[in-house]
């Protein structure tokens, strides 16, 4: 029998797929060719849009509008029922479950709650369950708080909160009060992760058992200049109850007034630097994983946040820029540790191998063992390629292997998972439950489900709402496809190979192992219903500064 690279997932011989052609089977080239038909289509799309009446929101959801009569959008209720595209399907989520869909008559599941003939937004009757209260999310820029940004009149040292009405006077958490540290240990951490880790996608990997939940990377003088779209990057679920930000920049004095807004307007149990990013167009500011070449200018950043955020704060850094330093760095932050610091998270890999090499967790223990032992140790979170329950079971044998004493480790006990909460959103039960889940793929499909759920409850159920949650279904089926089915595998699959064309146990598997854009968007028809001729899918996340991250990730074999 032909021997398996080891950059290739071990399938049983009866689940491999014949090899495809190349001209046939290129993913890459199908995606480019649907890209290239969506784009001119696109283009066509926009030249509609400008004629497009604006409809008021407000009065399509309640049925008032402040405005009244002066409203400059449209009241019209009847235009818009009359030119109403067929529903998606028939039942819409919010109103099913909270007796209210502020969608209104451009729900695309709208037929329960939209009276036929007027195009009134109707709510459920009393008799029905009536309506539930729906909750809000936390960490939300209000007009009040964004217009002192945008002026730039905040008063970074004021008492006054505009953001959280909840945190009163009384309550603001005050510099000097003493911290209660977030403790990471035994417990299951979702790493940051830019546009994939968006709000719906948490609440999933909450339902599936996660513990932490950290909000997607926010620049931190976009969030200064009070930026509706860098503050949506700390939005909180109230699901989400051991919950950080995390925050990039480059100067003390810019990061000193991100840490006094983040902790008078946000409800975050810990702040976390980001010194990892890799993205050029961050490390060119000196962001992210360039500050790991000023080691100085890091250790300022830390103390400034420490000094000026009044929870715990968190610093997430790589191995090092292009060569190993952390293990000179950690000793630096413990000294300006002034008790704050929960946790410094490694990636194990260099900025230079991006992820082109598996993460190098020998060096992480090397890291733990150079704290200084006078001084009290910072919890040290490991982190790189965690697939399964064995791979996290091996770091911590090796780490009790390496150690002569749990004082000696340093190592904290928390699973820190990335690409494998991607993959395998059910990883945390995994871990949780030490076992092997061989899940079915209807119940896969079934996760995809709930997230469109809630990405219609986050983004919306009319068209741009929709159009949003496919996008990022469509991004998240970007790697999903490389999960490979447990009974289908000769050896456990790790993070580092890639799977070979195999055919799942049922069409419905075998349709969701498919790298091709095409059937990514099949399934999200099956959850979405048709997808807009028009729809523009690049097959790769484009739009943030994590994209060569993904890319590198998915790419690397
Ligand atoms: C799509 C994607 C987005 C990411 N976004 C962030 C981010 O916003 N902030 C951050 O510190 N790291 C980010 N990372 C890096 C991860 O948090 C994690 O450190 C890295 O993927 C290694 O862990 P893993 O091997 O478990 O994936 C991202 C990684 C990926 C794949
Ligand atoms: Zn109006
Ligand atoms: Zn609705």
């Amino acid at each position: 029998m032909e021997e398996v690279p080891s950059y290739i997932v071990h399938i049983k011989s009866e689940f491999l797929a014949p090899k495809v052609p190349k001209e046939i089977n290129a993913n890459e080239s199908n995606n480019d060719k649907v890209v290239e038909e969506q784009k001119s289509k696109k283009r066509n799309r926009d030249a509609v849009k400008k004629t497009e009446i604006r409809y008021c929101h407000a009065f399509i959801g309640t049925g008032n509008c402040d405005n009244g009569l002066n409203c400059r959008f449209s009241h019209d209720l009847k235009s818009l029922l009359t030119s109403k595209p067929e529903d998606l399907g028939p039942s819409c989520y919010k109103f099913d479950k909270y007796g209210f869909c502020n969608e209104g008559v451009t729900c695309r599941f709208g037929s329960m709650h939209i009276d036929s003939t007027t195009g009134v937004n109707l709510s459920r009757t009393a008799e029905n369950g009536g309506v539930l209260s729906r909750p809000i999310d936390f960490n939300i820029l209000n007009k009040e708080l964004q217009h002192l940004l945008w002026k730039k009149n905040y008063d970074y040292d004021d008492k006054k909160v505009y953001n959280n009405s909840h945190l009163n006077e009384t309550n603001i958490p005050y510099p000097d009060k003493p911290v209660k540290l977030v403790d990471f240990s035994n417990k299951v951490y979702i790493a940051p992760l830019t546009t994939i880790g968006n709000l719906p996608f948490r609440r999933i990997l909450k339902d599936l058992g996660a513990d932490i939940t950290c909000g997607e990377m926010a620049m931190s003088n976009n969030l200064i200049d009070g930026k509706q779209t860098e503050w949506a990057l700390l939005r909180r679920h109230q699901s989400e109850d051991i919950f950080g930000v995390q925050i990039a920049g480059s100067h003390s004095d810019s990061m000193a007034k991100v840490s006094k807004l983040l902790n008078k307007e946000t409800v975050s149990d810990f702040v976390d630097l980001n010194c990892g990013c890799p993205i050029d167009v961050i490390t060119d500011k000196g962001c992210g994983s360039k500050l790991m070449t000023r080691p100085n200018k890091l250790c300022d950043i830390a103390s400034t946040l420490l000094r000026n955020f009044n929870r715990s704060v968190t610093v997430k850094i790589r191995v090092g820029w292009d060569e190993p330093t952390a293990h000179k760095l950690v000793p630096m932050l413990q000294k300006i540790n002034n008790g704050k610091l929960a946790a410094i998270m490694i990636h194990g890999r260099t900025r230079q191998q991006r992820y082109s090499k598996e993460a190098n967790w020998d060096y992480i223990y090397e890291v733990c063992k150079s704290q200084d032992p006078t001084l009290p140790r910072v919890p040290i979170i490991g982190n790189g390629d965690i697939l399964s329950y064995e791979d996290w079971k091996n770091h911590q044998n090796l780490v009790r292997n390496n150690f002569d004493d749990d004082e000696e480790r340093g190592l904290c006990s928390c699973a820190m998972i990335g690409r494998g909460a991607i993959i395998k959103p059910w990883l945390s039960r995994e871990i949780k439950g030490q076992n092997v889940y061989d899940i079915s793929a209807s119940e896969r499909l079934d996760i995809l489900k709930i997230f469109c759920n809630y990405g219609m409850e986050h983004w919306g159920s009319d068209n741009q709402g929709i159009a949003t949650t496919r996008r990022f279904l469509l991004e998240w089926l970007g790697y999903l496809h490389r999960y490979v089915p447990v009974a289908l595998l000769e050896r456990t699959q790790k993070m580092q190979q890639r799977p070979p064309h195999f055919f799942g146990r049922g069409d419905l598997e075998t349709l969701m192992a498919s790298s091709d854009a095409k059937d990514w968007i099949k399934i999200s028809e099956m959850l979405l219903g048709p997808a807009p001729d028009d729809l523009v899918f690049e097959g790769k996340i484009k739009s943030n500064a994590y994209s060569n991250e993904s890319e590198m990730a998915m790419s690397n074999g």
